[in-house]
């Protein structure tokens, strides 16, 4: 059975290992080089009650979704989900989750994809993202489609 909960501080260190290696393996050499950097920012995003979480009762923790928000709006800042565990509905159910739960002001939620992944367009796309725009160069000097999901 899969739970998904909102993260404490105790979960740190296993959501900062599974976004080391998959921002580290998408070629974000920012995070290699100021780690430091990358663990202060997912810890404020815990402290501040934005990140959630995929438990497996046969695997431990097997994804996350760090999320942001400014007055109104919402943004998908990174969602992850073990190789093993993946195609499974764990991503659909940390964004359904997501959802279902934020604070009733926030009427849409914001997200970016680079472009070559394919996968996460489609993920994206099945949970009702629909694509807003298209950035050349973005921050990890990747082409990045941007994507809203009304709620
Ligand atoms: C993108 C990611 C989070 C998806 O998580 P997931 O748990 O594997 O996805 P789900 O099983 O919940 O699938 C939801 C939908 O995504 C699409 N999808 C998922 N895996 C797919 C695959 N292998 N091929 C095609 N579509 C796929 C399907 O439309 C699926 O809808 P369905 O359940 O109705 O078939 C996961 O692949 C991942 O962690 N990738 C690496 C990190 C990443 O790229 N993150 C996104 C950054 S923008």
């Amino acid at each position: 059975m899969i739970t998904i909960r909102i993260a404490t501080e105790a979960d740190l260190q296993e959501i900062v290992f599974m976004s080391a290696e998959s921002w580290t393996k998408s070629g974000a050499d920012w995070w290699k080089d100021n780690s430091m950097a990358g663990v202060k920012y997912v810890t404020q995003q815990i402290k501040n009650g934005l990140v959630v979480v995929a438990e497996s009762d046969v695997d431990g923790m097997v994804g996350y979704c760090i999320t942001s928000r400014l007055w109104n709006k919402m943004h998908i800042d990174d969602i992850y989900v073990v190789p093993s565990n993946r195609s499974n509905s764990v991503g659909r159910m940390l964004m359904e989750w997501i959802f279902n739960s934020v604070a009733p002001d926030i009427k849409e939620i914001a997200s970016d994809c680079d472009e070559s992944n394919e996968l996460a367009i489609k993920f994206h796309k099945a949970l009702g993202f629909k694509v807003v725009g298209f950035v050349a160069d973005y921050w990890d000097g990747e082409a990045s489609i941007f994507l809203v999901k009304k709620l």
